[in-house]
């Protein structure tokens, strides 16, 4: 069994993209288009969030209006190219609850070594949305993924901007349950680990380190 995989087409999704690719684009605009582009994402992603219906009075007459059922959702960043994700995404659901896991790739090995992590106590109790821009070798998003079901998150959802290939079939693999929201599944990783074609490393271009 294998996660579904959706590749959000739109095209303001798919435009914002390419300009985020091309190597001459600041670090301003690159967080900008982050931002926008991650908000379109997150239209995608809570599609399915369950409604119910709640009696509320217009100017005019009583009425059971919907609204979204259940506990708020919670975005989960891994740190720290997350956060350029999580911004957008919280334009969009301001009152989304918000978890951070801190991770880094060990050159070498290229596995994710944990530093920080914190999430609310209720977590088990919530939609939960994980994101990182780059899922390269899905060892960050599957390390990710799987502290937060020790806490006891049944509900997991991931979301990036590019995925390679390796990446897809390693999450879906180890997580079949968490569905992926992508804006484009790119051709390979280099040797490096890194998506190509992509967009390069996605923290440095948000926070302009290199
Ligand atoms: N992380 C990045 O920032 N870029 C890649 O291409 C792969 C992992």
């Amino acid at each position: 069994m294998s996660s579904t995989v959706t590749v959000v087409s739109h095209p303001l999704v798919q435009h914002k993209l390419t300009l985020m690719r091309r190597k001459e684009t600041p670090s301003s605009e690159f967080r900008q288009l982050l931002r926008e582009i991650s908000l379109l994402l997150a239209y995608e992603v809570t599609r399915d969030l369950p409604l119910t219906r709640r009696p509320i009075e217009t100017p005019l007459a009583e009425m059971d209006a919907p609204a979204i059922a259940g506990k708020k959702i919670c975005i989960v960043s891994i740190l720290r190219a997350g956060n350029g994700i999580l911004d957008g995404i919280l334009d969009l659901i301001p009152s989304a609850r918000v978890g951070h896991i801190g991770l880094y790739r060990d050159p070498e090995t290229l596995q994710p070594v944990e530093y920080y992590f914190k999430v609310p106590q209720d977590i088990a109790d919530r939609p939960v949305v994980v994101v990182d821009p780059m899922l390269a070798t899905g060892h960050s998003a599957i390390a990710a993924v799987s502290r937060l079901k020790d806490r006891g998150a049944q509900s997991i959802r991931f979301v990036c901007l590019l995925a390679a290939p390796e990446g897809v079939q390693a999450l879906g693999e180890a997580h079949p349950d968490v569905p992926i929201f992508t804006a484009a599944i790119d051709s390979h990783l280099n040797d490096h680990g890194y998506i190509v074609p992509g967009l390069g490393d996605a923290g440095d271009r948000i926070y302009g380190t290199k």
